[in-house]
């Protein structure tokens, strides 16, 4: 009997428990509401973050306008809204205040390397810089140690110079037989360069090098990481791949890096350039050891 009674308390509690949770129906409509309490709060921040501006200090100088030829400073306020790059606020600038601020950009997403300036002090992409991240006002300056041709745009013939020196493509020993041959790499040696072959040639690491900035002939630290890429690359010949490492073991070649680590510490695509830089130097010392 107390029994059967235990039993029937235990089915009462469990209809109760039921009772207790909502319905599926009331619970959507539940969730409903606090998704649109939630959007409506954002929606609130965004308006208010949107009365907010930011300080723009932006170096100017422009040798064909007289007026514009000493170089200095335009400050501009720019409205902040969430998510804005230094790269949106410069194009803002330029659009609202003075549609001569000239700034190289192109594909907005960290890919094409054009918009490499110097924000607060240090080499950065404009567009893969948000301003939330940065004091205020946000200095932004062309790139150091290169010729300003206008506002923050700067000549980059050396840089490209240097990374061409390095003849940056396959050499093979022999071209395959027949069109279309494809040529295999195994997994580990694509590891082994795939950090190498993330550079998008924009100039960044070039500016930051004390070493570049002092030796004009110095390959700097993209062209000599553009020289490891293809060194590395089992896929390369062998003549190439000799011809590579004594390119590089010359004065203006690795070893005039001391290791300061400034090129690995500005590049946005996070490339070790320091570590390949000693890598082939190593190699350099492997390829002229003589055993008699
Ligand atoms: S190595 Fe890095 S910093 Fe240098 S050019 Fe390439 S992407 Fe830019
Ligand atoms: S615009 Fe292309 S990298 Fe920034």
């Amino acid at each position: 009997m107390s029994e059967q009674r235990t039993e029937r308390a235990a089915v009462d509690e469990e209809v109760e428990d039921r009772s207790a949770e909502p319905a599926p129906q009331q619970r959507r409509i539940s969730e409903k509401q606090a998704r649109r309490r939630e959007r409506e709060s954002q929606e609130r921040a965004d308006e208010a973050a949107a009365e907010e501006t930011v300080h723009l200090k932006v170096f100017r100088y422009d040798p064909d306008v007289p007026e514009k030829a000493e170089p200095r400073f335009d400050h501009f306020h720019v409205p902040y809204k969430r998510g804005l790059t230094v790269l949106d606020a410069l194009i803002y600038a330029r659009d609202h205040f003075d549609s001569s601020l000239t700034v190289r950009h192109s594909c907005r997403q960290a890919i094409c390397g054009s918009d490499a300036v110097f924000i607060n002090g240090r080499q950065r992409l404009a567009c893969q810089t948000q301003v939330a991240d940065l004091d205020e006002p946000v200095m932004v300056e062309p790139l150091p140690h290169q010729e300003v041709v206008k506002d923050l745009v700067v000549d980059m013939e050396h840089f490209y110079d240097q990374m061409k020196a390095v003849d940056p493509f396959f050499s093979p020993d022999e071209i395959p037989d027949g069109e279309l041959v494809e040529q295999r790499q195994s997994r580990a040696n694509r590891e082994e360069i795939k950090m190498a072959t993330r550079c998008i040639w924009c100039g960044a690491c070039m500016s930051s090098c004390n070493i570049a900035a002092g030796d004009n002939e110095y390959l700097g630290p993209a062209a000599i990481n553009m020289a490891y890429r293809f060194a590395m690359d089992e896929r390369e010949g062998v003549a190439a791949t000799e011809q590579r490492i004594d390119d590089m073991d010359q004065t203006h070649g690795v070893w005039r890096c001391q290791t300061q680590f400034s090129c690995t510490n500005v590049c946005p695509k996070d490339i070790p350039l320091t570590e390949h830089i000693q890598n082939l130097k190593r190699e350099a010392v492997k390829h002229n050891l003589r055993f008699w």
